[in-house]
């Protein structure tokens, strides 16, 4: 189980990297994978605003990319000591890519990090087992 401590300079190095130049609100994301990889994302937004890409989204592209298939663990961070919790369609994306059991860090004040589980922040989610029946 990898800790938000470790995947928290990986988080702020994609942060930094953000493209918000509309919101100016940036964002990184950092996942460990099944094989404790860890992949990198931020947030791109557009001219065109409802085509922007979130950090976790963006941290899903490269996991896949790079070969991993499930998250295990991901860490989001917004602003500096506040929590930024994933959108709603973030949470949606990362359950089909990990499970009930994924954990999602959250920058919380003074250093500290809160865990949440997908089951938490996206309960009763709609998923590929509904499409099967
Ligand atoms: N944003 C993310 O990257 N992830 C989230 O889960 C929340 C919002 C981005 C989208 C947009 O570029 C900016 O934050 C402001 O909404």
């Amino acid at each position: 189980m990898m800790k938000p401590e470790e995947l928290y300079p990986h988080a702020k190095q994609a942060q930094n990297k953000a493209h918000a130049p509309y919101s100016k609100f940036q964002v990184g994301a950092a996942i460990c994978d099944e094989h404790g990889q860890i992949h990198c994302g931020c947030n791109i937004e557009n001219a065109a605003y409802p085509i922007g890409c979130c950090a976790e989204q963006a941290a899903v592209a490269q996991m896949i990319i790079n070969g991993g298939k499930t998250i295990k663990q991901i860490l989001v961070v917004g602003k500096a000591g506040e929590t930024c919790p994933p959108c709603g369609a973030c949470r949606q994306i990362l359950f089909e890519h990990g499970d009930a059991t994924t954990v999602v860090y959250l920058e919380g004040p003074e250093g500290t990090f809160l865990s949440r589980s997908l089951a938490q922040l996206l309960p009763e989610a709609f998923d590929h087992s509904q499409l099967d029946k």
